[in-house]
């Protein structure tokens, strides 16, 4: 009989054995060096250090299956839900179709239940019924289009974001995140793993935008995205804004941060904030598109509450920051 386990696999390991295999679909233009490099500043954070980051399935010691593996906690009104995100799944080439992919998520899967934690998510790249058969659950997942030239044309006083700001940046997030019913709660952990990678966009040939916009000297709404001169569009990450003033500044602030740029484009945003932005044009997701299976009676119990209002929102449930 052959012995299949399921195990983590080091930092090294994975460079080695699994990055120049999904350089070519997730390398997103960067050099193979960067590419590892950008893995391995996750892997080896705070953040990535709390569990083992990669898992890998192996068989009489071959690697047949790996993905990287990552707690978050999901916020539904006061109480917490522990959450285990996986992503990057793959299997070599040469052994797929085996079961390889779908042994190692029922593995994981069971595990993660033992372990205690109440769902599992992830963002798939390929057609989602393959996630489907092994319960996970498909929910909206758009990408927003707007012209620049619908957002408010007026100054926004907006300035680039100082270094000592993020605490107000965090601020005004969690202010409009608990207008929502459910969320992805993000930690000191999360923000920290965000804002590095904000500081260093994946794209060559793309401008980080860090913008804010103060009242006194409290941000009251910020914008994080990426211009993209060659496609002539700003890709919105990330905002929030703080009370009715932030909220009305927030067009500008976005018109400012696309300056000459003719789009503004980005996940479709989570409420309340989507409603914020014109109408513009909203399409579904190919890729990345946000699955979720419930692991626990708490989860379940979740899920039956927010499943009508979630599928059926008029947003979506997570930011693009939120994709690993
Ligand atoms: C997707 C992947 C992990 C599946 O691994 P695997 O070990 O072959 O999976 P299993 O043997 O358990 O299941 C095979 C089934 O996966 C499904 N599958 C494979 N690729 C798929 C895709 N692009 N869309 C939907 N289903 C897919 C098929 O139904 C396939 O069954 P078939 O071979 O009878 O057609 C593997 O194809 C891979 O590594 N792809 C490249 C990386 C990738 O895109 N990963 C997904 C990230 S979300």
């Amino acid at each position: 009989m052959p012995a299949i386990v399921l195990e983590p696999i080091g930092v090294e390991a994975y460079v080695r054995d699994v990055l120049p295999h999904t350089f070519e679909t997730w390398g997103e233009g960067r050099s193979f060096e960067r590419y590892a490099d950008d893995f391995r500043a996750v892997a080896t954070s705070v953040y990535g250090k709390r569990r083992p980051f990669t898992v890998a399935l192996r068989e009489d010691g071959e690697l047949a299956c790996s993905c990287k593996n990552y707690d978050r906690e999901l916020r539904f009104g006061g109480r917490s839900l522990r959450a285990t995100g996986i992503g990057a799944v793959f299997t070599p080439p040469q052994l797929r179709g085996r079961g390889y992919a779908s042994i190692m998520l029922g593995a994981l899967l069971d595990a993660e239940r033992a372990a205690g934690r109440d769902l599992a998510f992830l963002y798939s790249d390929i057609h989602p019924a393959f996630y489907e058969r092994l319960g996970f659950v498909r929910l909206p997942s758009r990408l927003l289009t707007v012209r620049a030239a619908s957002l408010d044309g007026s100054p926004a006083g907006a300035l680039p974001l100082t270094t000592s700001e993020w605490a107000g940046v965090r601020r005004c997030f969690e202010a409009l995140d608990a207008e929502r019913t459910w969320s992805l709660r993000r930690t000191p952990l999360v923000w920290d793993w965000m804002r590095d990678r904000w500081n260093a966009p994946i794209r060559n040939g793309t401008q980080p935008v860090h913008l804010a916009v103060r009242r006194a000297r409290t941000v009251i709404a910020y914008a994080i995205g990426r211009r993209i001169p060659a496609q002539d569009t700003f890709v919105l990450d990330d905002f929030a804004y703080d009370g009715d003033e932030g909220r009305a500044k927030l067009p500008a602030l976005l018109r400012a941060a696309a300056g000459d740029l003719r789009r503004v484009a980005g996940w479709l945003p989570p409420l309340p904030g989507r409603d914020v932005l014109p109408r513009g044009s909203v399409r579904s997701r190919r890729d990345a598109v946000f699955m979720i299976v419930p692991l626990s009676p708490p989860a379940r119990a979740w899920w039956a509450a927010v499943k009508d209002q979630t599928l059926e929102s008029r947003a979506d449930p997570t930011w693009s920051s939120d994709h690993i």
